[in-house]
């Protein structure tokens, strides 16, 4: 999917990629006065692409800005203040990139949603008031949201750049997770429900890929704000168009599917199928279709975990069963209270059974993380070192050209022209 650009200008004439640089505003004349120079005196070479890759490999660039100036779409790579650095991923919703704020310099990650998520009808105003309350929550379990604006059709949203993996990312390159880890990430996520909904948020989209390990093995919740968003996009629910934007449906709740009033207890069930796909690698509504998922969550209850996974603690399997309840009275009340049940395992070092393992021991206390590394790839997980290594950056940032976000940060450049 993509959002709406400007026309497209063509791609640089050879002499010209440093004008295409100063049309996308990403660095200051007199830097480009610089680069101008070193193409002058011949140290730079005067070739488009050649000289991309130079810029690229001063760390003047990243590799996704060089693209973007050669396809003659230097435009796009700035949105309001910020200036797009990589991209981070993409969704139902939009495109999300880690970025740059040129007054403040720091880096975010910018969230920009698909047009028809915030403007047109009442999506403009339901967009505001939905941002209002997503700047309400501050609580170390929800990624912090910095900014949010919208520029024409483009809006977009700018939160705290985090170092990690998605709990779906982590269960594509992991498979299930073992459920000690799955108790701690949830009780996590819990904590930090139940502080929006105490401020009176829903979250209405919780699932694997909204929820973010850091490397420091704190589980936030991503995209506060945005599931009434897209819950009216799929309005007229639903899923019967193709082509339509619609998230995973695999995770709502039956009343959320029904398009019936919603309360905390919605989230629980939602956060209930995360588990259950984390743990047993299968979804408890699995469907041929998005209509199908939903209605078979309305109507039956999911294949029960003690059976896809044999073995899980008894407890475990309660806290499960329980979130997964299709009447709402039937689950925990509260998501404190889901909390609270799981901290009791992980104090009670209940012994859980793994997939595939003998017996494995759910050690982890309530506060700390579990005994394994959790991010493969991440050494030193040194998120304060990489706002630092920017943040002294007065240019339009290259960080670290290997993919993100798992990419530890390197230390600054060492030349720069100009
Ligand atoms: N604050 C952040 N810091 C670092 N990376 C992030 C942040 N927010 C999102 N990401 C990355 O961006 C990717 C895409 O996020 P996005 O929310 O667009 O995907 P999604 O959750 O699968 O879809 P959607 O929420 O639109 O249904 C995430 O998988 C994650 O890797
Ligand atoms: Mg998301």
């Amino acid at each position: 999917m993509g959002v709406p650009r400007p026309p497209t200008t063509p791609a640089p004439a050879s002499s010209d990629l440093v004008g295409a640089i100063r049309e996308s505003r990403l660095m200051s004349d007199r830097r480009l006065d610089g680069i101008r120079r070193l193409v002058a005196s011949g140290d730079y070479p005067a070739e488009p692409a050649p000289l991309a890759d130079i810029l690229v490999r001063d760390r003047l660039l990243t590799a996704f800005q060089a693209r973007r100036l050669l396809r003659g779409r230097g435009r796009d790579l700035t949105v309001g203040r910020y200036v797009l650095l990589d991209p981070l991923g993409h969704g139902a919703m939009g495109r999300v990139y880690r970025a740059w704020h040129r007054m403040m310099g720091r880096v975010v990650a910018l969230k920009v949603l698909h047009p028809s998520l915030a403007s047109g009808g009442d999506s403009a105003a339901r967009f505001r008031r939905e941002m209002l309350l997503a700047g309400r929550l501050d609580h170390p379990n929800v990624v912090r949201a910095l900014d949010a604006d919208r520029i024409g059709p483009v809006a977009f949203l700018a939160m705290e750049y985090l170092l990690g993996l998605t709990l779906k990312d982590l269960l594509t390159l992991r498979g299930p997770l073992p459920p000690a880890d799955v108790v701690h990430y949830a009780a996590q996520a819990a904590d930090g429900l139940a502080h929006a909904h105490d401020r009176g948020v829903l979250h209405r989209d919780i699932k694997p890929s909204n929820l973010l390990l850091t490397a420091d093995r704190r589980v936030k919740v991503l995209d506060f704000g945005l599931g009434r968003l897209l819950a009216s996009e799929r309005g007229d629910a639903s899923l019967t168009t193709a082509g339509m934007i619609i998230g995973t449906p695999h995770y709502i709740s039956p009343e959320q599917a029904r398009m019936s009033e919603i309360d905390g207890r919605s989230d629980l069930y939602a956060l209930g199928c995360t588990m259950y796909h984390l743990i047993s690698g299968r979804l408890p509504f699995p469907g041929e279709s998005s209509m199908d998922c939903l209605v078979r969550r309305i109507v039956e209850p999911p294949a029960p975990i003690a059976a896809v996974v044999p073995g899980l603690p008894a407890r475990l399997v309660e806290v499960v069963d329980r979130l997964l309840a299709r009447n709402p009275a039937d689950r925990f009340q509260a998501a404190g209270d889901l909390a609270e049940a799981l901290r009791g395992m992980l104090r009670r070092k209940v012994a859980v059974a793994g997939p595939g393992t003998a017996s494995v021991v759910a050690a982890a206390p309530a506060d700390a993380g579990p005994a394994t590394p959790v991010l493969p790839g991440i050494a030193s997980p040194d998120r304060s070192g990489e706002a630092c290594a920017n943040a002294d950056r007065p240019l339009s940032v290259v960080a670290d050209s290997a993919p993100a976000p798992l990419a530890p940060s390197r230390g600054r450049d060492p030349g720069r022209p100009g």
